[in-house]
């Protein structure tokens, strides 16, 4: 071993001993007689100080070490003069007797500190040197403790971890897949998987009973912070199970993550039906760390004011104790942002209540009277300000949503440290595309409908089918969905109904599916899944709103890798190779 200990390690009880630590130099400090080297490595980082009237050679080597050098150092432990209480290891230092350096390093293009001075292009191009600091190093130690720990939860209920292939093909997730070419079959394509979603039901049929995986998936989907081409799920399956079981096996998964790895007890999830989520909150994932549940002010109605009655849609939202801070300004700022082109309103109406009475700013058309009565009515006291959206249905319900989680943001209403975990249940298994004219399946294609809906399977009437509600469900927690799955269908004849609901010909989903549509036809068992995104729950739990920095190597937002440069160009040899030129 280059090292006895390593740069985290040492206190004052090991005063004395004689050690060999290796590291990267953090910083060297010439005092004159003494020079001091901060050598640093993944478990922290230790002083080493060099004596000038004892060791000159040695000094003059210690100051030639530049940032980042990396270095091995023998000496002796013993107690600092002035201790530094913020590290750990402050109370010793490292009075060196050798020091070798093992390679040298030049000037870093950024510092290598909590705080850097490197913006984010460079830190990606500089992967290595980005993953020297704390703030990364961390989070990708703690995806290290969320793997582990779901690995052991898994193997305690009797789940196997099993092995999908990477080289198949396309699964239909709703994003693009990512393809391969074939060199040995010219002309034809591998995709990478979206999920391993059709072989890990055909693990149930060979069954396998439990099957999981921590696995990568590929999606060619835009980015965004909570989006990555290629990320990496908790992927899960049961056979002879209904939905209450997934959900209580996987509720006792998140509990026990976050027990273990935070200390907190979640507590059972509340569940929420789709349509609910929709209609209180506008939103499938919504954030219950903040009330803010919509309100439906039609009292509003009926007295001439002609925005009002001329909506098929007015919903609000009641914001607690906001009204001494909520400005004109603030006013204006506030509905500056939601004319914005990304969220589409209108126009944002504001009644404020104080103890001075009512100000709004649709005073014009309400007496005061008619305006306390709204807030009679929807729960609001002097101190609150009452913000509604008008015009269509599902405009305002998106735009009201969006509105909901920018004042919660803005006024400080999250309180911090908290977790609301929640199961949307009940999607609706289709969902109509107006622009290709035909359903989509809301989840995938395999998820089976609850039970009640089931006769609705066979109707030829688009509103009865419409109207199938998924056994699909989804968790959320703080606004974020962690993950997502659904009871399938087992059976293959409702599979092969499903997909001509879905707009498939016979032909085409013996083509595309025929590989599961037999499978059902060999004893396929009951089943059921769910799919979490590990990268988010990484990211959920440490209150993260980007899951680049618990990626070891992520893609930037244009999906490319600084490091490496990819993609890029192949070579003309590579690409005749594959049949994709002449
Ligand atoms: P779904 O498509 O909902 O379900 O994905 C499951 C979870 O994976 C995570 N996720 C992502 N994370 C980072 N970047 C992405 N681009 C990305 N896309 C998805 C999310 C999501 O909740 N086969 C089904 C699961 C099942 O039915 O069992 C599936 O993949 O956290």
């Amino acid at each position: 071993m280059l090292r006895s200990h390593h740069c985290g390690e040492l206190r004052l009880e090991n005063r004395g001993q004689i050690v060999r630590l290796a590291g990267w130099v953090q910083a060297t400090r010439n005092l004159g007689g003494l020079t001091f080297i901060d050598l640093r490595d993944r478990y922290g980082i230790t002083q080493i100080a060099f004596n000038m009237d004892d060791r000159a050679a040695l000094c003059e080597k210690a100051r030639k070490c530049g940032r980042e050098f990396v270095i091995q150092v023998t000496g002796i432990v013993a107690e600092r003069s002035s201790k530094n209480p913020n590290r750990p290891t402050g109370d010793i230092e490292i009075i060196a007797t050798e020091l070798t350096i093992l390679n040298a390093s030049k000037v870093p293009p950024f510092t290598i500190e909590d705080d850097t001075d490197g913006g984010e292009d460079i830190r990606m191009k500089y992967r290595y040197l980005d993953i020297r600091r704390n703030p990364v190093k961390n989070k990708i130690m703690f995806r290290h403790q969320v793997a582990w720990h779901t690995r052991h939860f898994m193997n305690s209920r009797d789940f196997l971890e099993i092995e999908t292939p990477y080289l198949i093909k396309s699964t239909p997730e709703g994003a693009r897949d990512f393809v391969v070419p074939s060199r040995m079959n010219p002309g034809q394509w591998y995709a990478l998987p979206q999920s391993p979603q059709t072989f890990k039901q055909i693990l149930m049929v060979g069954g396998m009973d439990k099957y999981f995986q921590i696995v990568r998936c590929f999606r060619d989907e835009d980015l965004r912070a909570d989006r990555q081409p290629e990320f990496t799920q908790i992927d899960c399956e049961m056979a002879f199970v209904e939905r209450e079981d997934i959900l209580n096996t996987f509720e006792e998964l998140m509990q026990y993550l976050f027990k273990e790895i935070l200390n907190i007890d979640l507590g059972s999830f509340p569940r929420m039906s789709y349509d609910e989520a929709m209609e209180n909150y506008g939103n499938d994932k919504p954030d219950l760390r903040f009330e803010m549940k919509f309100i439906s002010p039609d009292n509003l109605r009926g007295k001439g004011f002609q925005v009002i009655d001329q909506s098929e849609c007015i919903r609000g939202i009641v914001v607690k104790g906001i009204e001494s801070v909520f400005t004109n300004k603030e006013i204006n700022d506030l509905t500056e942002w939601v004319k914005r082109p990304q969220i589409g309103a209108k126009g944002m109406i504001y009644i404020k209540y104080s103890t001075e009475g009512v100000k709004s700013s649709i005073s014009k058309f309400y007496t005061e009277a008619e305006l306390l009565d709204i807030a009679q009515t929807h729960q609001a006291a002097k101190g609150d300000v009452i913000l509604i959206l008008t015009g269509r249905k599902s405009d305002v319900l998106k735009q009201l949503s969006e509105l909901r989680l920018e004042v919660a943001r803005r006024y400080h209403l999250i309180p911090p440290d908290s977790f609301k975990p929640l199961w949307v249940l009940d999607f609706p298994l289709h969902e109509w595309n107006e622009d290709e004219q035909r359903f989509f399946a809301m989840h995938h294609p395999f998820t089976s409908p609850i039970p009640e809906d089931m006769h609705k399977m066979n109707s030829d009437d688009h509103h009865v089918i419409a109207s199938i509600r998924a056994a699909a469900y989804d968790l959320v927690i703080n606004g974020t969905e962690l993950g997502g799955g659904s009871i399938r269908i087992h059976d293959r004849t409702l599979q092969s109904r499903n997909f001509e609901l879905l707009g498939f010909s016979a032909e085409e989903a013996e083509r595309q599916f025929g590989f599961i549509l037999g499978a059902f036809e060999y004893g396929a068992p009951p089943h059921g899944g769910i799919a979490f995104g590990l990268d988010r729950v990484c990211a959920v739990m440490q209150g993260s709103t980007t899951i680049r920095d618990y990626i070891a190597f992520p893609k930037n937002n244009m999906g490319r890798d600084m490091m490496i440069d990819a993609p890029s160009e192949i070579d003309n040899k590579q690409l005749k190779e594959l049949g994709l030129i002449k």
